[in-house]
């Protein structure tokens, strides 16, 4: 039979490639970390069906300096009120740390300028970043402008913001321009409008101004981009005193691709966000990149290390849920299903050394490097007793344990089968659960606490004890375990963030009584606690109290001052 479909090819036709005899990036190999660029509160922020309010852009921002940005595109503040606000936030309450330069966005008309300069007006430093459409389909279908329309645009913008910028001597100025859908524009033209905007702004090798080449679209495979790049490279005035920046989209999936390809062929600066996030199908993402980067020995120039913050802060964030399988962020990136799979990690993790070359079957990296342990990546080989180990204290205790819990008890089962040296009783796996999750030794106190909801917010307040030292916790956070979490996170200077939360009823146990386990990552590091009670909240309290007994932090609860974390933003 015939096969008919209404998926027709022929509507689309294949994008024009470069043809570049003289093409060297294929032989290079990438050797050091680019600048970075994060987007994350502009271009990631303008995707969002909810974009971000004022505590979670604070909160982004100080994730964004933590991780070692010290570039950062904060908003466009002609175009949103909300964005000029955080701006002037940013800048009155000097919360830009000296090693960071603030960049916003602006269109090419000069009332939009002006405004720009007015919400930066104070900054120690800023990149002004203006940009303009210059693809074929732009001019021809969206704006009906010609060639020479578009690139005297670009000029008088390019001119604007050099005047603007003399007006106000006190700000150390840098300036970007990105002749935006680049992929889509004739590589000569494109060339000829950064020039002339080059040619106005002046820049020298002690100040370059940022060319940044925007895939807006992605349109072709990385190869063609990196093509277009390493031409630009090689025909653009002034070379010496321009960075050539890259802002790649995700739509054909080779964001990242793109980019490692395009710095292969000459770019030194990268513009991307956290995970991905952005318009359609998202920013180039910095993690995977820098990741990348890292699992060749190369210095990424960021610190992904606490992966559990940057995730919880982003999904908070965007509210956006992080993929399961996200490269190296993903909750089953590091885990083995397959049964040969496990076999050949345990074989090579029992090969390998502190100090020595990472060189294990099915791992790019050591997951410790990004706060996972073993026990999560071998989930398996502990399944077969995990299995009935749960089953155990199934029967005990009168509680379902979540897959994660299983995984995590696992290591105290086996080691407690290596120190008896013989069959592990029920008995002794239940008492062994008791201590490890319900009453765990040297756990924090639970006093008095009570829980209200204020409009849309759950406030927290609560009297704990360490160790004889009596202090109270007082938060407002969205949800009774995110408000306990931050306000113990605040208190003790320490970065929490809730993982995964787990309730349920115990069943054939006293009536009404609710199971709350729970995963927290402290500074990174994953502990799980659990608690039993007839109250949730105070349940979840509790369960956290016995996770975060696993951790190591100082006994000591500081007096002064609260740390500032992103994971914890006073509210
Ligand atoms: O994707 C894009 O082209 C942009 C520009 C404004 C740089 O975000
Ligand atoms: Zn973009």
């Amino acid at each position: 039979m015939h096969f008919v479909s209404s998926f027709d090819h022929r509507k689309y036709r294949p994008s024009p490639v470069l043809p570049k005899p003289d093409r060297r990036w294929p032989d290079r190999q990438l050797t050091a970390a680019p600048r970075w660029c994060s987007v994350d509160l502009r271009d990631g922020n303008q995707a969002l069906i909810e974009p971000m309010n004022p505590s979670q852009k604070l909160e982004m921002f100080r994730l964004l300096v933590d991780v070692g940005f010290r570039e950062i595109e904060v908003g466009f503040p002609a175009a949103s009120q909300p964005d000029f606000d955080f701006v002037r936030h940013l800048i009155e309450d000097e919360l830009i740390p000296d090693d960071v330069t603030i960049q916003v966005l602006t269109q090419a008309r000069q009332p939009i300028i002006e405004r720009t300069f007015e919400a930066l007006r104070g900054a120690p430093r800023a990149v002004v970043h203006l940009y303009n459409s210059t693809s074929t389909v732009q001019r021809e279908r969206v704006f009906g402008l010609s060639r020479d329309q578009i690139k005297a645009l670009a000029v008088r913008g390019a001119e604007c913001i050099k005047a603007e910028a003399a007006r106000a001597p006190g700000t150390d100025w840098r300036f970007e321009y990105s002749p935006e859908s680049f992929t889509g524009t004739e590589l000569d033209y494109a060339v000829e409008v950064c020039d002339a905007v080059i040619e106005v702004w002046q820049p020298t090798p002690d100040k370059p101004a940022i060319i940044n080449l925007p895939a807006t679209v992605e349109v072709s495979t990385p190869n063609v981009y990196a093509d277009q790049i390493e031409w630009v490279c090689d025909h653009i005035a002034r070379r010496d005193s321009i960075l050539i920046s890259l802002h790649t989209h995700n739509d054909r999936g080779c964001g990242v691709a793109a980019a490692e390809l395009a710095v292969l062929a000459g770019a030194d600066r990268v513009e991307g966000t956290l995970l991905g996030n952005g318009e359609r199908t998202g920013n180039m993402d910095v993690v995977t990149m820098a990741m990348n980067l890292y699992s060749q020995g190369i210095d990424p120039q960021l610190d992904l290390a606490n992966m559990d913050r940057i995730i919880h802060t982003v999904e908070r964030c965007t509210q956006i849920r992080l993929h399961p399988r996200h490269p190296y962020a993903g909750e089953l990136v590091f885990a083995a299903f397959s049964g040969s799979h496990q076999d050949a990690i345990n074989k090579c993790l029992a090969q390998h050394n502190a100090g020595e070359i990472w060189d294990v079957a099915y791992l790019p990296i050591d997951p410790r490097d990004v706060g996972r342990d073993y026990q999560q990546v071998i989930r398996i080989n502990s399944q077969s007793g995990k299995g009935g180990v749960a089953y155990v204290v199934e029967q005990h205790h009168g509680v379902k344990l979540p897959r994660w819990l299983q995984v995590d008890f696992s290591p105290y089962v086996q080691a407690q089968a290596e120190r008896s040296a013989t069959e592990v009783q029920g008995s002794v796996i239940a008492s062994l659960f008791d201590r490890t999750y319900l009453t765990v030794p040297g756990a924090i106190t639970l006093g008095d606490s009570h829980v209200e909801r204020i409009d849309d917010d759950d406030r927290v307040v609560a009297a704990l004890d360490c160790d004889g030292q009596g202090f109270e916790i007082d938060r407002r956070a969205r949800g009774v375990l995110e408000a306990f979490a931050r306000g113990l996170a605040a208190r003790l200077e320490l970065d929490i963030v809730v993982v995964n939360e787990h309730r349920q009823p115990v069943f054939g146990g006293r009536d009404g009584e609710t199971f709350v386990c729970v995963q927290i990552s402290v500074d990174g590091h994953r502990h799980c606690g659990a608690a039993k009670g007839h109250d949730a909240a105070l349940a979840s309290f509790q369960a956290v109290l016995n996770a975060l007994a696993h951790a190591d932090y100082p006994r000591e609860i500081p007096t002064g001052a609260t740390r500032s974390t992103a994971s914890a933003p006073v509210s």
